[in-house]
């Protein structure tokens, strides 16, 4: 059985779900519902995985409240302002980096063949787990192709040695962490195939060009999580929306198909997948984060995004976008350009170092 890209049922099988709009959210491991998805069905995933694998499992959720014990830890404060605990990745040991393999060895088994030949997946990651995630996602088969770059100041590294500030006080332990790379990886081509014919027979392969017509850049300039987006989504690892529709929208070359966000978390995926105007199915395995979703994912598409967008034209007031399929979709407001404040970011960004 295969999807019909123009007009698609978004299945959630018999898994708890809703919908809205043009998606769908389900309440699943990912791994069950993605063992269910037809071969061949998908035509792009964007995802932001528990790249610690132990993070978002129940017990460290418990604990990530107290933020002394556990991965979830409070960092340092050093202007004064207790921080939102986050996940220390350098606490894992050989052990829990064998588990992170494992577990990103056996989704990309799973995915692969759930897959349209050509389509892209982008993975979130940080600089310190990127290189254990990416290559194991590549074990099995998916095509690395490069990475995106999202420009983003963190909490990661830039201290001066512990309890040897004074006596180094020009040295510190690891650059300050600007960026977070994103994996962009693809479903192999048929053997022989050009990319045209694969655009021609499935729609994928290739990445959306900027709705100005420039390629879509594999760095963009980013912002923390507005607090206005926190606020309507309280989930430790809330990506914003300025970032996700420009991922969203390059990830369907021509404009069709469904986008699957299988680690949904609180929806930002879903939310930019309607504000550009796509299909789109999230799954979630934490029942607390699949309600917030249910209630984010409406808020989060109303809003007009603010700070820095690349892709995304460059207008004041509403923007007409142009779908490729020619579906009739709500003008979306955007307002373009205007830094957001420096709002304390809520992303997953690893403390330490
Ligand atoms: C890093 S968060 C994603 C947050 C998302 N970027 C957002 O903006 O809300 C990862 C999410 O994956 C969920 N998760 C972890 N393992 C899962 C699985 N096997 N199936 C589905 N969801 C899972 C966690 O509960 C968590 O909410």
């Amino acid at each position: 059985m295969g999807i019909d890209p123009k007009t698609p049922q978004l299945p959630g099988f018999n898994f708890p779900h809703r919908t809205y709009g043009h998606s769908l959210m389900v309440h699943a491991d990912c791994f069950h519902w993605l063992r269910k998805m037809p071969e061949n069905s998908i035509d792009a995933v964007v995802t932001d995985p528990p790249y610690g694998v132990r993070e978002y499992e129940a017990r460290e959720l418990e604990q990530r409240q107290c933020g002394k014990t556990g991965i979830w830890r409070i960092p340092p404060s050093f202007d004064g302002n207790k921080r939102a605990p986050l996940p220390r990745f350098t606490a894992l040991d050989h052990q829990e980096r064998q588990a992170v393999r494992h577990f990103f060895r056996e989704w990309a088994t799973i995915l692969l063949p759930k897959l349209k030949p050509g389509a892209h997946v982008f993975v979130a990651c940080n600089a310190f787990m990127s290189q254990l995630v990416f290559s194991s996602l590549m074990d099995d088969g998916l095509e690395f192709r490069t990475q995106i770059i999202r420009l983003i100041q963190t909490l990661r590294g830039g201290d001066r040695p512990k309890l040897g500030e004074q006596e180094f006080p020009d040295v510190c332990s690891l650059p300050r962490g600007s960026y977070e790379p994103w994996g962009l990886f693809r479903k192999p081509l048929p053997k022989g195939m050009p990319l045209r014919e694969c655009l021609r027979t499935h729609g994928t392969g290739g990445l959306r060009r900027r709705m100005d017509g420039k390629p879509f850049l594999d760095v963009i300039p980013s912002e923390r999580t507005p607090r206005r987006e926190r606020h309507i989504a309280n989930h430790p690892s809330l990506k914003p929306q300025s970032l996700m529709r420009q991922l969203v929208w390059s990830a369907l070359p021509l404009g069709e198909g469904i986008v699957v966000d299988p680690f949904m978390g609180s929806g930002s995926t879903i939310a930019a997948a309607e504000a550009v105007g796509y299909h789109s199915i999230g799954i979630e395995r934490h029942r607390d984060y699949y309600t917030l979703a249910g209630k984010a994912v409406p808020q989060l598409h109303a809003l007009s995004t603010h700070g820095p967008t690349g892709g995304l034209p460059s207008c004041n007031g509403q923007a007409q976008l142009e779908l490729g399929a020619g579906v009739p979709v709500e003008p979306v407001a955007c307002h373009f350009g205007v830094a957001a404040a420096a709002d304390a970011g809520c992303d997953r960004t690893p403390a330490g170092g």
